[in-house]
């Protein structure tokens, strides 16, 4: 298996969850120093250093990891901020990796796995913000929507030769890029007080979900958006005030 992202946050987590699995680990990042450290510490794991969105480099990625059975797009990036004072260089440089990143990973292992006439699974990571957009995170929530859809096209297109590629949306996980978020202690406990399942996610919440995903107890799982966050995404309603007719209803 391959991860991209892997040299930090959730990425770490799902390579470990992964070696734990069996898997030989392929731990790709632009941060080589970071990929050699999370490598050294994993029993059969392989630095990979490598821009997501370069498919030359990605190329040689797999041409020094080999074709492995499952890949998984999680580089990502945010850059915050309100849309109005987004600059298009900010733009396009998230564009670039959440989504053509994406793409171009997923192209090259497809290319592979259908060449040499093996199945595989592709798991790309995407959020919660591509079902409900955060305010200020600028493009970040429009390519994790549309990373949501490349995921279905890539689906459709790439099942009948027995690729299943299927996306996670994590919701607020306590890792990664929601470090800073969380650092302040009113969000943090807000943030969780708010989630029905009433503690922030976990790294280790959805490095289980991708495993499972590529395991073969998914095996008819292909196209599939897997929303793991405790329940956020479906308080949308939860907020709107409703009549006393309503909410103060005797239910006995
Ligand atoms: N942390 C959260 O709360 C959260 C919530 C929803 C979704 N996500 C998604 O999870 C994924 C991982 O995020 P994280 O929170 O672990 O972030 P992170 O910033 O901790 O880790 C991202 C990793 O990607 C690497 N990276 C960045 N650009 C790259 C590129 N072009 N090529 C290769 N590697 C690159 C970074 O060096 C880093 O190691 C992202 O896709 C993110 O959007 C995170």
């Amino acid at each position: 298996m391959i991860v991209t992202g892997a040299g930090h946050g959730i990425g770490v987590q799902i390579a470990r969850q992964a070696a734990a699995d069996g898997y030989r680990v392929g731990v790709l990042d632009i941060d080589a120093e970071a990929a050699d450290q999370i490598a050294r510490s994993l029993p059969d794991a392989v630095p990979l250093m490598a821009s997501s969105a370069d498919a030359s480099a990605v190329e040689a990625a797999l041409n020094a990891f080999g074709t492995p059975d499952a890949w998984v797009n999680n580089a990502g990036i945010v850059r915050f901020g309100p849309l109005v004072d987004h600059s298009e260089q900010e733009w396009r440089s998230v564009v670039e990796v959440n989504l053509t990143g994406t793409f171009v990973g997923g192209r090259s292992v497809a290319r592979r796995l259908i060449a040499e006439g093996r199945k595989g699974s592709i798991v790309n990571i995407a959020s919660i913000n591509g079902i409900a957009p955060g305010p200020n995170s600028g493009a970040y929530s429009p390519t994790k929507a549309a990373v949501i859809q490349l995921t279905r096209q890539m689906a459709i297109e790439w099942g009948p030769t027995g690729i299943r590629v299927n996306s996670v949306a994590p919701g607020i996980i306590d890792d990664g890029m929601s470090t800073p978020v969380l650092a302040d202690p009113h969000v943090r406990a807000t943030r969780s007080a708010r989630t029905p399942s009433r503690r922030l996610g976990t790294a280790a919440d959805i490095a289980k979900a991708v495993l499972w995903l590529c395991s073969e107890d998914a095996e008819y799982v292909n196209g599939h958006n897997l929303v793991v966050d405790g329940g956020v995404v479906s308080t949308v309603l939860a907020g709107m005030p409703r009549p006393a007719s309503i909410d103060g209803i005797d239910r006995g």
